[in-house]
């Protein structure tokens, strides 16, 4: 008999969740919960009394859990069969993305200490060079982390001068992401494209690269963390996969993933400023098709559940996929825009479509693209020759040239 796991939300107990006799996923929300806050766990899992079987349950959960390599070496080492969810998040489920934690029943209450250790730029390499092996530094006594995505990374406390791993309740603020291996330059290309949205009036975490002798990562700040006088308050988010009710293993629309259109309907129907998110995530649509990002699925893009209700997440994960096409990584479109996955077949037309799709008029979005190009043909490389001279290399030589093209043609099929 396994036992169940508590539900916290920055530490407040939102409800249950444990395995029936048939090893199916039940969730229940707390009372306290339901009277006192009144923010859902996911939008895919309204507030209610009776509980939520495996079919709405499971993949909220699921979704919390990294992906593929980085899953398989986690729960090798923490000796978890590979396809159980429950025991994963029984293991690591301390410190999700957001404010959820998730800790056996049988600990009777959360951990209480919360302390940070400040590692030198040494110890911090160490880890780094270390984590193809400890993916999340799973196992690491005290340390109960996990955020989802299938690349290595490490959630850290960033005080702007040093790094400090956190233990216990302790949050952390920033998230560090190495290099990818066999990918040239996803540091320089991930921190280059998070800039360049920046630059064009995106809504983007501070994001910076970090090197320390022969290695360098990217760095960003976390938006789902929140300063409050000396502390750090947890904010809830969920991934456009967990509030529309689907596994990670089918996040891309041709495997049965979020479309466009559902994530749109989505954003209309629950955010509290539908108006100004719609138009946002029109811009997120838009420039990962100018940066050539292939990869936008629905674990890419996350809401933020304040008490105040459901809004559009900042950014994150903006990386060009394309220009690793001669490394064989697929070109196709994870969200097929206008009906079309191919994104070198991409014309006016699609756009069109697109907007009748998502609701919105087709010459806003003609007019947007247009916009957004011509910002991008501006910003693209006063920021190349300027923060980013230091980190030139052959990746971003090449995301230049391919940025370079696609604004110019998307200007030209416009006007
Ligand atoms: N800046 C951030 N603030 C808060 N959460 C983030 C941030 N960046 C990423 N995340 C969370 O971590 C997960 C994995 O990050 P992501 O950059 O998508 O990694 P990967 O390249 O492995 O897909 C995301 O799905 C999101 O939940
Ligand atoms: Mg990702």
């Amino acid at each position: 008999m396994t036992t169940a796991l508590v539900v916290r939300i920055d530490n407040n107990v939102v409800g249950r969740l444990w395995l029936d006799e048939r090893k199916n996923f039940c969730f229940s929300y707390d009372s306290t919960w339901l009277e006192r806050f009144r923010i859902p766990l996911s939008l895919s899992l309204p507030l209610r009394t009776e509980p939520y079987l495996d079919d709405q349950s499971h993949s909220f959960f699921a979704n919390l859990l990294p992906e593929e390599k980085m899953r398989t070496l986690i729960a090798r080492n923490l000796g978890v069969s590979f396809n159980n969810d429950y025991g994963l998040l029984e293991r690591i489920g301390g410190d999700c993305a957001g404010a959820v934690s998730l800790h056996p029943e049988t600990e009777e209450t959360l951990p209480q200490s919360a302390s940070y250790r400040a590692l030198s730029l040494d110890e911090l390499n160490t880890i780094i060079k270390e984590l193809p092996q400890r993916p999340l530094l799973a196992g690491e006594k005290g340390l109960r982390l996990s955020l989802a995505g299938a690349q290595k990374k490490l959630p850290i406390y960033y005080d702007g001068q040093q790094y400090h791993l956190g233990y216990g309740t302790a949050p952390s603020n920033y998230i560090i992401k190495p290099a990818i291996d066999d990918l040239p330059g996803t540091v320089e290309n991930e921190a280059y494209c998070m800039a360049l949205a920046r630059a064009v009036g995106l809504n983007v975490p501070p994001s910076f690269i970090h090197q320390h002798e022969d290695l360098q990562v990217f760095v960003v700040k976390r938006f789902d963390r929140e300063v409050a006088g000396d502390a750090i308050r947890r904010l809830h988010q969920e991934d456009f996969c967990q509030a529309l009710n689907v596994p990670p293993e089918f996040k891309y629309e041709t495997e049965g993933g979020p479309s466009l259109s559902a994530c749109f309907n989505l954003l209309r129907a629950n955010s509290t400023s539908s108006g100004k998110d719609v138009l946002s995530l029109v811009n997120w649509v838009l420039f990962n098709y100018l940066i050539g990002n292939s990869d936008s699925h629905g674990k890419n893009i996350s809401l933020l559940l304040l008490s105040e209700g459901p809004r559009l997440a900042p950014f994150y994960d903006l990386l060009s996929t394309r220009v690793y096409a001669p490394y064989g990584l697929a070109e196709g479109l994870a969200m097929k825009i206008g009906g079309e996955s191919d994104p070198h077949a991409i014309r006016r037309k699609h756009w069109e479509l697109f907007a009748e799709e998502v609701g919105i008029k087709p010459k806003l979005v003609l007019t947007r693209l247009k916009d957004l190009s011509q910002r991008i043909v501006t910003a693209r490389l006063p920021l190349f020759k300027g923060e980013f001279e230091q980190f030139r290399c052959d990746t971003l030589y090449r995301l230049m040239e391919l940025i370079a093209g696609q604004c110019a043609d998307s200007i030209k099929q416009i006007a």
